[in-house]
């Protein structure tokens, strides 16, 4: 490790020119706090997507992201930067990564960290493009470190510290990336996404004694023509002594319910055969199955939590408007826990101490009522419960955000135990993906949704967590309006809390 360069990594002179001006750059162009959501990270301007580096570092937890600063698009990844004490106030750090070296020039794409005798380790994808003999271009993909000191990192002498020679023949030097350290029994360890030769994804074991050089272990799991192609930003980690591996497939077809076309985020939960480094597991399954859920990553907590923070978009769907000073936020970060197979995931309970001004209300809902508002029960900053007790009905639904223009709908069928989020009517100018459902069961005839807004999200949990299902709602603050209906009649019981805005976030 070259831990002497560390030194010097607080004088302004180390900072390249490119990083530099990144730095400028947010800071110039900050996006007014009334327009960003009030406690889901975004980037301070431009365009951000998958949670890097997301570890505790110094007491404090660091959230770093692939990071584009200068538009609301896509583009030569940087790795935007802050922190937290408690995961729902944050601060921002200057940008603490840009592509500034011929071995990550074309990006430094996505990774983790850890922390290693005071000092942060950061693990990235570096991407380069080479020309080849035709004169044509090929990307290739290499891990990459960094280290600092919670604000400013230095890239280490000894990059990129792992190329695809190292993988088994046949894999792709293009689709390398994504590595996730940690630290066990004093040696590194790191899983990283890889294309196998048959176009299936693989994950690729690595370990190493410094941190600088890394030797191959083993193809941890490979999907074997199941569950997508690439196995993008892979995570693997203990829970509840099972062992958990998340991976985030490119090219799903969809399944059921279960799967959808496209990018997913999907979970094994199976055992961890250390002296053959293999993981044997079972079926996956989905994290999160609304709309936007991309790329999860997890930390463990000094108080023993595993906690994930994931990006709040798909690739398939742009809902950021036009003139919009940034695009892409994360979600709420969630406390990950085992029942059974099943990942239960609720927001992280340091978001109860930001409740404000409790509104109950236990009513009966009949299909007269039509579109009910309860006194008190509107707003696009809350933390709602509502619990569907008893009744007749077959079909309930929730308006959320709504006006005369606008509205988000929760939709419950009772007969095909579905929970479904329609977006048609938020406010969307492309014809996007507006509407995804999830199996939902009732509990002893009852079902308890928990709902999360952030002036353009909502998340809803089912069931104390057993489903998840996040979605972003790009409309005008001022839809703020929630009605309740059903075909029936409904016992429900609604509990609001508004969550403390002003000053939150950055
Ligand atoms: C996943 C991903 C990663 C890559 C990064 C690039 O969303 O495609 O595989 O490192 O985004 O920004």
């Amino acid at each position: 490790m070259n831990n002497g360069k560390t030194e010097g990594i607080m004088e302004k002179t180390e900072l390249t020119a490119r990083l530099e001006q990144a730095r400028q750059y947010e800071r110039q162009h900050q996006t007014a706090a009334q327009e960003r959501p009030a406690f889901h990270v975004t980037a301070p301007v431009g365009w951000i997507n998958d949670p890097n580096g997301f570890s505790l570092f110094q007491g404090e937890y660091h959230l770093f992201y692939q990071y584009h600063p200068y538009s609301s698009l896509w583009g030569p990844m940087h790795w935007g930067h802050c922190k937290t004490k408690d995961f729902i106030r944050w601060t921002w750090l200057p940008c603490a990564l840009a592509p500034d070296e011929a071995y990550d020039g074309q990006g430094c794409f996505s990774g983790s960290a850890v922390e290693q005798d005071g000092k942060h380790l950061l693990m990235y994808t570096g991407v380069r493009e080479r020309e080849k003999e035709d004169g044509t271009k090929e990307v290739f993909q290499t891990q990459c470190m960094a280290v600092g000191d919670g604000t400013d990192y230095v890239k280490l002498q000894e990059n990129p510290v792992i190329l695809a020679d190292s993988l088994p023949e046949g894999s792709s030097a293009a689709d390398f990336r994504d590595p996730k350290i940690w630290r066990e029994d004093g040696r590194f360890y790191a899983v990283i996404g890889s294309l196998d030769g048959d176009g299936s994804g693989q994950i690729a074991l690595f370990s190493s004694a410094d941190g600088t050089g890394w030797s191959f272990e083993s193809i941890l799991d490979r999907n074997q023509g199941r569950y997508g192609k690439m196995w993008e930003c892979p995570d693997f980690f203990t829970l509840d002594s099972r062992q958990v591996l998340i991976v985030s497939p490119q090219f799903m077809r969809a399944e059921g319910l279960e799967f959808h076309n496209g990018n997913n985020s999907i979970y094994f939960v199976g055992s961890y055969e250390k002296e053959k480094k293999c993981f044997l597991r079972k079926e996956a399954r989905q994290i999160d199955y609304g709309l936007d859920f991309y790329a999860p990553q997890t930390l463990e907590t000094a108080d023993g939590r595993r906690i994930m923070i994931a990006w709040m978009k798909s690739w398939d769907n742009d809902l950021t408007p036009e003139g919009a000073g940034w695009s892409g936020m994360m979600t709420v970060p969630r406390e990950l826990r085992l029942d059974g197979e099943r990942l239960i995931q609720n927001p992280v309970r340091e978001l109860e101490t930001y409740r404000r001004n409790e509104v109950r209300h236990a009513v009966r809902l009949t299909r007269e009522d039509g579109e009910k508002a309860l006194d008190g029960i509107s707003g696009r900053v809350l933390d709602m419960t509502v619990e569907l007790k008893a009744g007749d009905y077959e079909v309930f639904q929730i308006a959320l955000a709504a006006d005369s223009d606008s509205r988000t709908l929760l939709v419950y069928d009772r007969k095909r135990a579905t929970l479904t989020t329609d977006r048609t009517w938020s406010g969307l100018r492309k014809d996007q993906v507006c509407v995804r459902s999830a199996a939902v069961r009732e509990r002893e005839g009852k079902l308890k949704l928990r709902i999360v807004m952030d002036r353009f999200s909502a998340e809803v949990f089912v069931n104390d967590g057993e489903t998840a299902m996040s979605t972003v709602i790009h409309t005008d603050q001022k839809a703020q309006g929630i009605f309740f209906s059903c075909d029936g009649t409904a016992e429900i019981s609604v509990v609001k809390y508004d969550l403390e805005a002003e000053g939150l976030t950055f």
